[in-house]
């Protein structure tokens, strides 16, 4: 399973329109602090240049991508692009490899909905990751995360997505042999031990600062950080020996590892290493995609007949008339069907015509709207059909005494 298929491997040239957020807005230039991203919130208009120096992250640099072509040959179109933007240690895990040292990878999912395609984008990655390093990986369902969380979610609609949730994830192709789901409240036991030596370490005040949390947040959310840190460690315990974890996800869960990575080394392990994500725009007005705004998402279990449907009504760059795009042309950068295309389905190359097709007023935007159907229908359908297939494999991806064993 790939995104952004077919690309042509030209040099590393600046495609990834670093100043532009996916968000609707017609001002090119985003210079709001008007956002917010939490772990549980992203609200407003994301400033990516500005959440790395908000949350001291690091820039993903020409001199990175170079490293990573010369270790890989080649460098995946979300990086070459722009959409991983952000990272922390991932250069000191790629000289722990190139010394012969393997790292795990560690990501996850929070099962209160349906999957959509915007939680595949770092999951088709760490696929990606896996394959070219042969990475062993831990993927965490927190269903008790989302039970404590959304006030009206029952254990038993949690389960019915968690079960849901792990068909998309086994359908992504991860290797059977290298790859061990835990469910939260199923595999508690394994990860218990390290959460509490992580809790131990970390005071009310700091978890306040680096989660907002308040005098009205339940305590269960206040306690649940040390269970998402606890599979950062996992890798060693498993291992007998200290080991680099690399952690692909949007930038949304980077204060869970701000948290870790503060008291890793009290524990005596490697501070977790992060490679962050921008978010996948929703198809409506402004925003990421998300579940809890379903007609602007496109869901891995959508019907052909809705994915239609959204992609029809789906916001776009243009203007209101047909007139006055062909005049004025339309804004590219500003229209999520545009970036959705971008990083599923055109190429490279597809994508700056189409861009410069728009800009200048000579592409409409059923033209757009026809294309990212035309794409995302076959994906889905095929999509679907892995999931099937995943029914009779799920036992195999279940973490449990060995996790590893061969
Ligand atoms: P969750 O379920 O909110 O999101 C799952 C993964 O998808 C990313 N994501 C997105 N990426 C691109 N575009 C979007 N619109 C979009 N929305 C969500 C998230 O960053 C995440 O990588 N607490 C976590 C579950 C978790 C986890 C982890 C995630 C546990 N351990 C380790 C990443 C890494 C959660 O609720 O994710």
């Amino acid at each position: 399973m790939q995104c952004c298929s077919c690309r042509d491997d030209e040099s590393i040239v600046d495609h990834n329109y670093d100043d532009y957020n996916h968000s609707n807005n017609n001002n090119n230039s985003n210079n709001s602090t008007d956002f917010k991203v939490t772990p549980w919130e992203v609200e407003g208009d994301i400033n990516y240049g500005k959440l790395i120096e908000k949350f001291g992250t690091q820039p993903i640099t020409p001199e990175l991508l170079q490293k990573i072509e010369s270790m890989t040959g080649e460098i995946h179109p979300l990086l070459k692009l722009g959409y991983f933007f952000s990272h922390r240690d991932f250069d000191w895990i790629l000289d722990k490899k190139s010394k012969g040292e393997s790292f795990y990878l560690y990501t996850g999912r929070g099962p209160s909905g349906m999957v959509h395609m915007g939680h595949l984008m770092p999951w088709i990655f760490t696929k990606y990751l896996q394959d070219k390093f042969d990475s062993k990986l831990l993927f965490q369902l927190t269903d008790d995360e989302k039970f404590l969380y959304g006030q009206d979610r029952t254990m038993k609609e949690l389960e019915r997505y968690t079960y849901e949730n792990i068909l998309d994830i086994i359908a992504i192709g991860f290797n059977p042999k290298r790859t061990k789901i835990l469910v939260n409240t199923k595999h508690i036991k394994y990860l218990y031990p390290i959460a509490i030596e992580v809790a131990k370490r970390i005071t009310f005040s700091t978890a306040r600062a680096v989660f907002g949390f308040s005098n009205s947040t339940n305590i269960g959310m206040i306690g649940f950080p040390p269970i998402q840190a606890a599979p950062c460690f996992l890798p060693s315990v498993i291992e007998g020996k200290n080991v680099p974890v690399l952690i692909p996800a949007a930038i949304d869960q980077d204060p869970y590892w701000r948290m870790t990575r503060d008291i890793a080394e009290r524990m005596n392990y490697y501070k977790p290493a992060q490679i962050h994500s921008k978010f996948l725009p929703g198809l409506g007005m402004l925003g990421k995609m998300s579940s809890s705004k379903p007609e602007t998402a496109i869901f891995t279990t959508d019907e052909p007949e809705v994915v239609d449907k959204k992609v029809s009504a789906a916001f776009t760059g243009g203007q209101p008339t047909v007139a006055l795009q062909r005049q004025l042309g339309a804004n590219a950068l500003g229209c999520p069907v545009f970036w959705y295309l971008r990083y599923f389905f055109d190429t490279e190359k597809q994508s700056d015509e189409r861009m410069l097709r728009c800009n200048s007023g000579n592409l409409l935007c059923g033209e757009c709207k026809s294309d990212l159907s035309k794409g995302a229908k076959p994906f889905i359908v095929e999509f679907k059909k892995r999931r099937e297939r995943a029914k009779d494999v799920i036992d195999k991806f279940m973490y449990d005494e060995e996790p590893f064993a061969t």
